[in-house]
């Protein structure tokens, strides 16, 4: 088992345990952190059809008294009313300040019990078990945690750190192609912005492969290591996303676009591919960016099995844009490829964004 200590200034440490098979282990691996208690297990019906047993098994084994909360999985249960029942639920099992949440799912569960545990009497502890490729790389660091409202996704939550994260790769096994496909473009993601460990699994991995779950395989604890070390790199420094952690955006400002522009028919991970090859496509144009490096992510995004372009229009683009968050006051901030594996963050007039997607996307 290979161990990541996270440390975020101002927030308690944490450690996220990655290896293979570790579900069993997991009521061991939490009491080293929290004394035995009250643990309200909250997870969907998908992933708990494969892996709650074990779970729940291995924590009463280490002597937790264990409720199960599980709720339908996708996106669409990511609101208030599921919040609302975990929060009615905690109450009625009594779980009080010195008890814990234990979730095991992708991010959807992962944002909600965490939210639940950010607001829940004011903050308790979770243990975060992510079983997607998208919550391992991405939502298991950071602290950030939310739900959806009619208005937007995201828009209502806050910053609350597990007290231990548990990976089990394993797991990938029973994960659907498109979902594991979206956590792909997450770790290309780190790979341009400087980890060339990853670069490199991802090369000798996407040559000759039939089925890239299989090929990444033999190095997914090492991958998800990697991704989590990189988004800790930028998340350390700038726990509430004001600064470095922008880097964490590349591709991400056109790919909210196309999600948005899609109705969400475009997955995250899929859009995000999108974002980086327009990205890296409008630098090179710009001069921004070295010659060749679109054709390099292109190629790399492409080898994986994601899309590399879309037939969404940049005028809707452009308007999908606008309604994003991450925008401040008239101005936009852009992660720019500079070259593979070397970016920089550019602000630009709003208005110059709908010429910068007409030269990205095509
Ligand atoms: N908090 C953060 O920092 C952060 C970062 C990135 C994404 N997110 C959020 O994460 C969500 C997307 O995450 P996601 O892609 O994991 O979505 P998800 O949680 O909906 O999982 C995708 C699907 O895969 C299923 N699944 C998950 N693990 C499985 C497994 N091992 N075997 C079989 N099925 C499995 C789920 O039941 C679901 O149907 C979004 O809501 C996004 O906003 C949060
Ligand atoms: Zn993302």
């Amino acid at each position: 088992m290979n161990k990541v200590t996270v440390k975020i200034n101002g927030e308690e440490d944490y450690i996220v345990n990655i290896g293979s098979d570790l579900l069993k282990d997991a009521g061991s691996i939490i009491s080293e952190v929290h004394a035995p208690c009250r643990v309200a297990y909250i997870t969907d019906f998908t992933v708990g059809a494969h892996y709650t047993a074990t779970v729940v098994d291995s924590l009463k084994d280490a002597g937790f008294e264990v409720f199960i909360f599980a709720f339908p999985a996708g996106e669409s249960s990511k609101n208030m009313e599921t919040y609302e029942k975990i929060l009615e639920f905690l109450a009625d099992n009594e779980i009080t300040r010195s008890d814990l949440i234990v979730e095991l799912g992708g991010g959807v569960v992962g944002d909600l019990a965490g939210f639940a545990a950010a607001t829940y009497m004011r903050g308790i502890d979770y243990v975060q078990i992510p079983t997607s490729l998208l919550a391992m790389v991405d939502s298991s660091v950071g602290g950030k945690t939310s739900i959806d409202l009619e208005s937007g996704k995201n828009l209502c939550g806050a910053f609350h750190q597990p007290i231990s994260v548990i990976c089990s790769v394993d797991t990938l096994e029973t994960l659907e192609k498109k979902y594991f496909d979206d956590g792909v473009a997450e770790i290309i993601k780190y790979g341009m912005l400087g980890n060339e460990k990853i670069l490199k699994i991802l090369h000798s991995c996407v040559e000759n492969h039939d089925n890239l779950y299989f090929a990444l395989k033999p190095f997914l604890s090492e991958i998800v290591e990697e991704s989590i070390s990189t988004k800790l790199n930028f998340v350390k420094s700038d726990v509430y996303d004001n600064g470095k952690r922008q880097f964490l955006n590349l591709g991400h400002t056109i790919g909210h676009a196309i999600e948005h522009a899609s109705r969400y028919a475009i997955p995250h991970g899929h859009a995000v591919a999108v974002g980086m090859c327009s990205i890296a496509r409008a630098g090179e144009k710009m001069n921004i960016t070295e010659e060749g490096t679109a054709n390099n992510v292109t190629a790399l995004i492409r080898a994986c099995g994601l899309p590399t372009s879309t037939i969404i229009s940049p005028v809707d683009l452009y308007n999908s844009a606008l309604s994003d968050k991450k925008r401040r006051g008239g101005e936009i901030s852009l992660v720019i490829p500079v070259k593979f594996g070397e970016c920089e963050i550019k602000k630009f007039k709003i208005d110059e964004l709908k010429n910068i997607l007409t030269l990205g996307v095509k």
